[in-house]
């Protein structure tokens, strides 16, 4: 690493903080899209299976993610569902086209599959209601059949089909993307307000427990966000528990300066979000809180293959990663810390073959660039977010002008005494002689320091050479003080863990 003449400065004080770090910010989502489900989750053909069928290769790379909440089924998938079709004996469950996909689904893989996937994994599920062709009552039953107790039809039809606990779900999403015309199903802003107020209403009446995730906008290109959030918060508040946002990133133009500064888009579509919350609750004069929930996030735009060709398991949108792709995911990871005070939940979407940090063969896995800091924040940060000043050059881009050449997130758990620094250094061209200084009491020592780094933008991960772009531990980290110092070479994201 060779030292610069340019440098930054970071100040952290544990007693400046933004707010608790929900551990939900580390969810994935898994949709019956391509080869998401099966040939990735649930694969009974393939040599790592286990006697479930579920992937045991894939199993352990999600469980090194650490992934806190899965959502499911879908996604596009999921307005056309009916998940009746998913459960009971395998052999008596129909074959149906998926519309939203243009492909077949066999239905082998069903909400009880799922449950015992989230099991085996320690993760949270967290499903959602077709609100395209499903209706209210469709809704409702769901929730019977997860979470009732024995002595009403759903329940007992989970207890038959082999399921005698309830399986206790407890984050439930009111649609998906009923605002884009491509939805099956799609509603106006007023219509879906109503349709998802009164399939809220039901679903609680089934269990006051749960917690409901209103479909905010898809995206912020949509003409009508973000009015389409105000109005569908004005009709539901006080049913609804978060507001849901997508959005995905890429480098459309080849303009990686723009595309490594996404940070600021990303913070301002939470900033207009969070300014609806707080003008419905104040207009609704309302004791309630609504807060975000990020339930699709991630780099996508090189691949577009979407259509299915009516068969089973294609290959649809199995996007590659390179290196920028994973410093943009570093910085949306930094952005849910700096904006925890909001953002409660948040899903990488996807999780296996469809844009998603797993590629999979029938014998084969690959780690994706965008795996590492996914997996190095979600091991990380813990406890609070720290608002942290950072003194950076700045790197000119043509989307956002000036922008600081470092974009960093700081994490400290009381409880432990555990502490961490996120930072990317996206200027392409200059290494940053970088001080990390506590102004509250220092960590007694680095625990470690680890970096992703190349010079390579396009560079990634492949079945031949899985190791382009992985994180190495750094040596020599060492407290001067209340003094961290580092060489953040161009183009990386450095983990400082200290205790
Ligand atoms: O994740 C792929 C698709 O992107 C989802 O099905 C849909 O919700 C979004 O538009």
């Amino acid at each position: 690493m060779t030292a610069s003449n340019l440098s930054a400065q970071l100040y952290l004080d544990t007693n400046r903080t933004i707010g608790e770090i929900s551990p939900l910010l580390f969810g994935g989502f898994a949709e019956h899209m391509g080869r998401s489900i099966y040939e990735g989750i649930y694969d009974p053909q393939s040599p790592h299976a286990d006697e479930r069928g579920l992937r045991r290769d894939v199993l352990a790379a999600l469980r090194e993610l650490d992934i806190k909440i899965i959502r499911y089924p879908g996604g596009n998938f999921l307005s056309g569902y009916r998940w009746l079709d998913g459960v009971g004996p395998r052999a008596k469950r129909p074959i149906r086209r998926d519309l939203a996909w243009h492909s077949i689904e066999t239905n082998q893989f069903g909400t009880d599959e799922f449950m015992e996937f989230c099991h085996a994994l320690g993760t949270l599920p967290m499903l959602a209601v077709n609100l395209g062709t499903g209706t209210i009552e469709g809704a409702s039953n769901l929730v019977e059949y997860c979470n009732g107790t024995p002595g009403s039809y759903y329940a007992d039809l989970r207890i038959a089909n082999g399921h005698p606990a309830p399986h206790g779900v407890e984050y439930w999403c009111l649609g998906n993307e009923m605002d884009g015309p491509w939805q099956i199903g799609h509603l106006d802003m007023e219509e879906y307000g109503r349709k998802a107020r009164e399939a809220a209403k039901v679903m609680k009446y089934q269990d006051p427990s749960i917690k409901l995730v209103l479909c905010g906008s898809s995206s912020t290109s949509m003409p009508t966000y973000p009015e389409w959030d105000r109005v569908a918060l004005e009709t539901c508040w006080e049913q609804v528990d978060y507001l849901s946002l997508h959005y995905y990133a890429g480098n459309h133009d080849g303009d990686t300066a723009s595309y490594l500064a996404q940070a600021s888009q990303f913070e301002s579509h939470i900033d207009t979000l969070a300014g609806t919350l707080r003008y419905v609750k104040s207009k609704q004069r309302s004791q309630h809180d609504v807060y975000l929930s990020w339930d699709e996030w991630n780099v996508w735009y090189k691949n577009q293959e979407m259509d299915g060709r009516w068969t089973q398991a294609p290959h649809l949108i199995e996007e590659v990663y390179n290196l920028e792709d994973a410093l943009v995911v570093a910085q949306w990871l930094n952005v849910f810390l700096r904006k925890c005070d909001v953002l409660k939940i948040a899903c990488l979407a996807q999780i296996v073959n469809v844009i998603a940090p797993i590629l999979t063969t029938t014998d084969c896995l690959v780690k994706q660039t965008i795996f590492y800091p996914f997996m190095l924040m979600s091991k990380f940060a813990r406890g609070q977010s720290l608002a942290v000043a950072t003194k950076a050059p700045l790197v000119s881009t043509r989307q956002f002008g000036e922008m600081p050449a470092l974009d960093v997130s700081a994490s400290h758990d009381p409880a432990t005494g555990q502490s961490a620094v996120f930072v990317v250094n996206h200027s392409q061209t200059e290494t940053l002689s970088t001080d990390i200084i506590w102004q509250s009491e220092a960590p007694r020592q680095i625990t470690g320091v680890y970096q992703i780094a190349g010079t390579d933008v396009k560079a990634a991960n492949t079945f031949e050479h899985p190791n382009t772009i992985v994180p190495r531990q750094l040596v020599g980290g060492r407290m001067d003080g209340n003094k961290l110092s580092l060489q953040l070479p161009p183009l990386s994201f450095t983990v400082v863990g200290a205790s």
